[in-house]
């Protein structure tokens, strides 16, 4: 089981990035794949083709809601993300042919994530199903890395955007990942959509870690994501998804 983390800053195309990263890994039948939705403005189910309500798959914020609040439970005792860990795989588990699909959701009452993430890191903790592939699509800051919902990571992912800013992110995340002490074999960036092509080699330089290609602009892919229509169904020639492919293969089989 190999786990792959998303992260960049805002827009840069994470979300869109592990939709197609599912969609190529699905059609080289590197299936079971495990989709995780750490972004509390999650839109990885839409793109996806999803939709968690009518599926009756609750996220984990609402799990926890309903366990904690609703049904008038108490946090005392039993740690709360071990008390939620099985309501997660029963009634949080979105399940389908090629992917399963785990999303934080929105509607956590208290401002902190720190109690859906440990419930989601407890979770994580716990698979018992052969995946694949688990895919983490996370949020566009960095305070989630602090609550290290994955304690060890085959391969980050970093985003570059088109703004120097974007090399200080990178650096900033690499620097906290290592702080944090999260395990993880490999840490790469790419270039977003927007990110220009000749900036490669500067990226490399900069950030002195491995640059693994760029993703294609693609205005269909754009529409999709406007249209609410899945990534799933993109056409194979889509320039996004190829670069994606690319990438991938890159992941799976560099050392
Ligand atoms: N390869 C692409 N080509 C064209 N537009 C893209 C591409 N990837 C993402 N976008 C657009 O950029 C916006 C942000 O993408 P998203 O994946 O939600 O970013 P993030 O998850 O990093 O916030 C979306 O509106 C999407 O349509
Ligand atoms: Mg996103």
């Amino acid at each position: 089981m190999k786990t792959i983390v998303t992260m960049g800053r805002g827009g840069t195309g994470k979300t869109t990035f592990v939709a197609l990263m599912a969609r190529y890994l699905i059609e080289k039948k590197h299936t079971p794949i495990l989709l995780v939705d750490i972004d509390p403005d999650q839109n990885l189910a839409e793109m996806v083709g999803v939709d968690l309500d009518a599926a009756g798959t609750k996220t984990i914020s609402e799990l926890l809601s309903e366990t904690f609040i609703q049904d008038g439970g108490t946090t005392l005792g039993v740690p709360p993300s071990q008390r939620i860990e099985t309501r997660i795989w029963e009634q949080g588990l979105f399940e389908s042919e090629g992917f399963d699909l785990l999303a934080i959701g929105t509607r956590w009452v208290e401002g902190c994530y720190c109690l859906p993430d440990a419930a989601l890191k407890s979770a994580l903790g716990s698979i018992t199903r052969q995946y694949q592939f688990v895919l983490i699509d996370s949020p566009a800051g960095l305070e989630h890395l602090n609550r290290k919902i994955a304690g060890s990571v085959d391969t980050i992912v970093d985003i570059i955007g088109p703004s120097s800013k974007s090399f200080h992110h990178v650096k900033r995340a690499y620097r906290l990942v290592r702080e944090v002490g999260i395990r993880c074999r490999r840490f790469v960036t790419i270039g977003g959509f927007a990110f220009p092509e000749n900036l490669g080699t500067r990226a490399m330089n900069e950030t002195g870690l491995e640059y693994l290609g760029k993703i294609q602009e693609d205005p269909l892919v754009a529409e999709y994501v406007l249209s609410g229509r899945s990534l799933l169904d993109v056409p194979k020639s889509s320039p996004a998804f190829l670069s994606v492919g690319r990438i991938v293969e890159r992941i799976v089989h560099d050392q």
